[in-house]
């Protein structure tokens, strides 16, 4: 994965392919001009203090999102400068907005694909600011190359030495303007290595072709993960499922030739007062089964495993950061294929919990086996469940394609996880559990259908999955089905293809649960 240092030499000798600075758009006294962020004053100095100037006359106009590129002046190590929008300047002229910082920094870092190493002169006076920047960075230089610029018998022998092959992310950020010495910084930076190496590795399994990330194959990354980081990891394959009666997950996976697991991550902290489980939704590849989904709503499903990943990373990261909490994380992995073996809408599953579920169609499978993966997860009386899942097309419908949907047993919790969301800079919203919902799910046969109404389908899911929960838990579901798969543009940090969303949320409830903030 790309580097990550703090210089200890100003802009002006750093040697490197670019310096990034930040550009904001004037207001209050000054309104339309552009405005140079601060961290840019030894660049603009080589300039004669004229770059805002320059860059204006370039068009620039430090809009979110806009980047110009520039020759550098004479007296700077790095030939080229990267102007970077960071939007309106805000009220107090040094308190950039953290995601503005995140998401310029991972701009910047997405312009600068294929080169070595980049100074990042963005606002770092202080850690919270040089952490934004850190992760957007890091976040920005990634890119899924796996499967590209291979062996090809009719490409020419040298093309790859001609740069025919894939673009590697930018491979060294420097930041620029931290105290390297300054261990509040120190741990910053290290906070932000982990994470987003973790993220990364999110994303990498999400963009993993379902031919070749299949439940057994996403069990083994979890288990050699779990020797590198002293987590403990048990996997019950469908042998194993089968003996504990776990039926949501075996009536999903029954139709694919490659079975269901059930993986368990433990992380523990020997002062940990606190245990915390997350649980993920992990089908590898969602056809829809039996009830077929139809051509243009199935290319993407190999992203449907996201909450599964999003749990690993955010298990691992914790484990990275020795946080003093519990974690536990459940990855329920299944592959939900038509065959002569699958569930038929009407069958008739018995769940772990013991409950019988009435399978009315086969593609609402996620709350299936994130039902199992809940009781069980229930049964070590963990003092909080988050579940994270790409669970509806009705939560896309209501929220859109960047902000998840957050349902919970108990508001407060609700409110704790929407909140930290924010923070992190993950938009998410808090959604209702309504009651009266429960009854489009009653069964003639079963004592629950797996579908409901139509009309709210996110919160049906949710009622779902919260019969699933034990007694007197606080439980929060996150439904990721919006922004867990980008299909547009790359944007900020966000690149196309899998996101990573909720590793940062699930991160940042970890370590407040360690600190004893929530409850
Ligand atoms: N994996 C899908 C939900 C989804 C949709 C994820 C779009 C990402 C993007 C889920 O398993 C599903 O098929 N849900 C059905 C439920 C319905 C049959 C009750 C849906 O939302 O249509
Ligand atoms: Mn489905
Ligand atoms: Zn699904």
């Amino acid at each position: 994965m790309t580097a990550l240092t703090l210089s200890t030499t100003g802009a002006a000798t750093l040697r490197a392919d670019a310096l990034v600075v930040g550009v904001a758009k004037g207001t209050g006294s000054k309104p339309g001009a552009l405005v140079l962020a601060p961290g840019s004053e030894a660049v603009d100095k080589a300039f004669d203090g004229k770059l805002a100037a320059v860059l204006e006359t370039l068009g620039a106009t430090g809009a979110e999102g806009e980047l110009t590129k520039l020759p550098a002046a004479s007296g700077l190590k790095a030939p080229v400068v990267v102007a970077v929008g960071l939007g309106p300047v805000p009220d107090k002229e040094d308190a950039y907005d953290a995601e503005a910082l995140r998401r310029a920094a991972g701009t910047a870092a997405r312009a600068l694909t294929g080169s070595k190493k980049a100074g990042f002169a963005l606002p770092a006076a202080s850690v919270e600011d040089a952490a934004a920047v850190a992760e957007g960075a890091l976040l920005g230089a990634y890119a899924f190359t796996a499967y590209q610029g291979g062996e090809n018998k009719l490409a020419p022998k040298d093309a790859k030495s001609q740069g025919n092959g894939p673009k590697l992310p930018l491979a060294e950020v420097a930041l620029l303007g931290a105290k390297p010495r300054d261990k509040a910084y120190k741990a910053a930076v290290e906070r932000a290595l982990a994470l987003v190496e973790e993220i990364n590795r999110a994303r990498d399994l999400i963009n993993t072709p379902p031919n070749d990330l299949y439940p057994e194959s996403f069990a083994a990354v979890a288990t050699a993960a779990g020797k590198e980081h002293g987590i403990k990891v048990q996997v019950l394959d469908e042998k194993a499922l089968a003996k504990g009666g776990y039926g949501g997950l075996l009536g999903v996976g029954q139709g694919s030739t490659h079975g269901p697991r059930l993986v368990k991550l433990a992380y523990t902290h020997p002062k940990a007062e606190k245990t915390l489980a997350l649980v993920g939704k992990g089908i590898t590849y969602d056809s829809g089964g039996i009830s077929l989904k139809p051509a243009g709503h199935n290319e993407t499903m190999k992203c449907d495993m996201s909450g599964a990943a999003a749990v690993f990373a955010a298990v691992v990261t914790a484990a990275r950061l020795r946080l003093k909490v519990n974690v536990t994380g459940w990855l329920a992995l299944a592959e939900n294929m038509p065959s002569g073996n699958a569930t038929r809408p009407g069958d008739v599953l018995r769940m772990y919990s013991g409950k019988t579920v009435e399978v009315l169609n086969t593609d609402a499978e996620g709350r299936l086996v994130l039902a199992d993966a809940l009781t069980r997860a229930s049964e070590e009386k963990p003092d909080a469940i988050v579940d994270v899942a790409t669970l509806t097309g009705a939560m896309v419908l209501a929220l859109g394609n960047r902000t998840f949907g957050v349902m919970a047993n108990d508001d407060a919790f609700r409110t704790s996880i929407h909140e930290i969301a924010e923070e992190v800079g993950e938009p998410s919203w808090p959604m209702p559990l309504p009651a009266d919902l429960r009854k489009g799910m009653e069964s003639p046969t079963a004592d629950i259908a797996n579908m409901g109404e139509r009309m709210g389908g996110g919160l049906v899911a949710g009622l779902f999955l919260q019969e699933f929960v034990g007694e007197g838990i606080a439980w929060a579901h996150l439904d990721i089905a919006g922004p867990a798969f980008h299909e547009g543009a790359p944007y900020g940090y966000t690149p196309k293809g899998g996101t990573g969303s909720a590793v940062r949320t699930l991160v940042r409830l970890a370590e407040r649960t360690a600190d004893g903030d929530l409850g």
